[in-house]
Parts: C-alpha cells; structure tokens; sequence
C-alpha cells in the first residue's frame, strides 16, 4: 500500500495564534506544511509573503510547501527558499511555456525541490515533457484563490493520467492534489493515485485534527 501524506494549508488557519494553530500537526499525523502564495494578479485573491514563512519555518518539523499563486514566480521564488522552503510550486500557467524548464532547473540549483501545478482547466498533457525534471506535480481541484471551495471531479482524469505515466516511465515526481479535500473526496483523489493530500478548511475547522488527518489518509 503507498504512503499517503498530508498537507495542511494554513490559509485556513487563524492568523492571530498561527504559531499555536500549527505547532502540533506534526503529532497529528501531517507531513507537509502548505503555503497558498497569492498576489492579488494569478489568483484574485492576496494571502501572504515570504515574510510569514521565514517567522515559522525553523520552528516547526514540517516539510514547507510553498503554493505559488503569482505572475511573477522567477522574481520572487529566492525570497521563498531563503525563507526556508523545501519545495517550491509555480504555475504553468503564470509564465511563457519556453520559461517553465529554465525556472524549473533554476530552482534545483537551489538546492530546493521544485514542483509544477495546473489550474483545473489546464489539460496534463501540455505539461508532459517538464515530468522527467520535476519533484512535484500538484493538480488543482479548484479554481486557484481561496480555500473552501468544492471538489471538482474532473480533477479526478487528470490525476490518474499523471499516476499512470509516472509508474510507466519510473518518474520520481510526487502527485499531489488541492482544494476541497475532506473525508470523503480523500478517498477519490486517492484512487485516482494521488500521493500528497493538501487541506486547509476541512483541518482548520476540525475539532479534532488527529482524527482529521486520520481520515484523510483512510483508503
Ligand atoms: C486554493 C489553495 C488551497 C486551499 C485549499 O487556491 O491553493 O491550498 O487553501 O483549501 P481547502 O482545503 O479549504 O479547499
Ligand atoms: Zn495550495
């Protein structure tokens, strides 16, 4: 059975305790630590920087997993790996196709992990050369922008398609999947061979995350 890892995006959580809203996920079965970057251009919607992340990287042991939302990825992805993060996702969408494998390996010069993500209107197969060079694939199961949204089933193709050709061709990239995870689309996403869970409102709003996460993870 594959591993399955969680993601909690902290867009959900409550900006005046954040350290206090996180620092236990670890306990609570989580893996990874989201953070949805959003310029108010990509997405019509504006969240954080680089800033928030630098104040609660070293202080929680939780992989970082910077969502970038933004036009502009090339100048501000520095910003973010100095600020401690481990993986790196930009937009194919956000930038010209012949600029996507130039930042994809600028990134990893960097010593950081870098991932490529897709709106939901965006068919896998444009992105099908970039898949031998990346660490990550996030697919979208949302229009990119806020959290709270519902699940769209056509997210559901696209992951198997991507799961497919990653076992057919050995690629190492982790598949993983955003907006509108609870309990219940876990388990579609996870058929479908989804291997990394992001969650924000279904975590956040929880009253217990450890059960939560659990359910989560439950094939
Ligand atoms: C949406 C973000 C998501 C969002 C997920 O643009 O990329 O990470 O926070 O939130 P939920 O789980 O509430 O859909
Ligand atoms: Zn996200």
């Amino acid at each position: 059975m594959k591993e399955i890892y969680i993601a909690p995006s902290i867009l959900s959580a409550d900006f005046s305790k954040l350290y206090d809203e996180i620092k236990s996920l670890k306990k609570e079965g989580a893996t990874y630590l989201h953070f949805d970057v959003m310029d108010g251009h990509f997405v019509p919607n504006i969240s954080f920087g680089s800033y928030v992340l630098s104040c609660i990287s070293k202080k929680v042991d939780l992989i970082k997993d910077v969502h970038l939302m933004i036009t502009d990825p090339e100048k501000y992805f520095m910003d973010f790996i100095k600020a401690g993060a481990d993986f790196i996702t930009f937009h194919y969408e956000a930038i010209k196709k012949e600029e996507v494998l130039p930042l994809i390996k600028k990134i990893k010069e960097n010593n950081c992990k870098v991932g490529l993500s897709i709106k939901p209107k965006t068919d896998p197969k444009e992105i099908v050369e970039f898949l031998p060079y990346l660490d990550l694939v996030l697919v979208m199961s949302v229009e990119p922008g806020f959290g709270g949204q519902s699940f769209m089933e056509n997210s559901l193709n696209k992951i198997k398609f991507l799961s497919t050709l990653k076992e057919k061709n050995n690629y190492h990239y982790l598949l993983e999947v955003d907006g509108g995870i609870n309990n219940l689309t876990a388990k579609k996403v996870i058929k479908a061979g989804a291997e990394i869970l992001v969650s924000g409102s279904y975590i956040f709003k929880s009253e217990n995350r450890k059960n939560a996460i659990n359910s989560l993870k439950e094939e």
